[in-house]
């Protein structure tokens, strides 16, 4: 039987001390304040900037949601970001992608400017966290890094292996680990004998978004399991990337979905933002 890994309540946990962070703020007359660009109408990008501004608002956060038209073109959301990066009330910028296909992903990214760009996607941002200098670092990535720490997995000389290489989770998460010294393998679509590699790992990072895909076959016994993975099976009910009944019960650790890496995305994100509008006061 495996320890299950609580995001919810680990996410709460850190959720609190970033609330008692805002109140310190707000007594220095500091509000820290997100600003969240959705285009168009992605029905998943709806519930996600929904949950995003609900968890700003519970704990005090200033939060904006900026909605663009599908059809709005690329220089006319660049000029929203301009405006954005020169706002005294707005310590975080966050365009939800995907975007629509007539505007250039790198460049909106590019152009949020660094001291706010709490994604972690920029390339300034993603350049200093190889260099492992002090940056906003990807909210999923990070958070899957909490969750090992506040469960006391050891990753010291640990194998860690990557199933998945986005820009989002699978490459930062394998450098986020390789700076606390675990050995790092990356697999993807095209590794040959998936299973041979996956077998060896101590620590499994699971970011496929295939339902179902990491089964026991694919899991050395006593190994740490993280799924990342948020997918609709069939009958639309939530599951992740790793067959959780199969999984668990050769696991030592391993995070349900929903309920594990779900949670703290958000929560870090949140402790992005708040670290943000403090930087902003020095
Ligand atoms: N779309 C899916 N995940 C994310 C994320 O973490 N940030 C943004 N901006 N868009 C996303």
């Amino acid at each position: 039987m495996a320890n299950i890994i609580n995001g919810k309540e680990i996410g709460q946990q850190i959720r609190q001390s970033i609330a008692d962070r805002v109140v310190k703020l707000k007594n220095q007359g500091v509000t820290a304040g997100l600003a969240v660009i959705l285009v168009g109408d992605n029905p998943a990008s709806q519930t996600y900037v929904k949950n995003k501004q609900k968890s700003c608002e519970a704990i005090g956060m200033y939060s904006e949601l900026i909605k663009l038209p599908e059809e709005t073109q690329e220089t006319e959301l660049l000029e929203h970001i301009q405006q954005l990066n020169v706002r005294n009330d707005i310590h975080g910028i966050l365009v939800q992608l995907p975007l629509p296909k007539h505007i250039n992903e790198d460049n909106v990214i590019a152009t949020i400017s660094p001291e706010k760009d709490v994604d972690g996607f920029s390339p300034i941002s993603v350049g200093k966290m190889m260099l492992g200098q002090k940056t906003f670092l990807p909210c999923t990535p990070f958070g899957v890094m909490k969750l090992l720490e506040f469960s006391d997995v050891e990753l010291a000389g640990k194998h860690a292996v990557i199933v998945g290489r986005s820009h989002i989770v699978g490459k930062p998460m394998g450098q986020l680990l390789l700076q606390k010294d675990a050995t790092v393998t990356y697999t993807h679509s095209k590794t040959k004998d998936l299973p041979s590699i996956t077998k060896q790992a101590d620590i499994l990072i699971a970011a496929v978004g295939r339902p179902n895909f990491i089964t026991k076959e694919h899991v050395k016994p006593g190994a740490v399991v993280i799924d990342v993975g948020i997918n609709r099976n069939e009958n639309n009910k939530l599951v992740g990337d790793v067959n959780f009944d199969d999984v668990e019960p050769i696991a030592s650790h391993i995070t349900p979905v929903p309920g594990g890496v779900g949670p703290m995305t958000i929560t870090m994100l949140l402790y992005n933002t708040v670290q943000s509008a403090e930087q902003s006061l020095q």
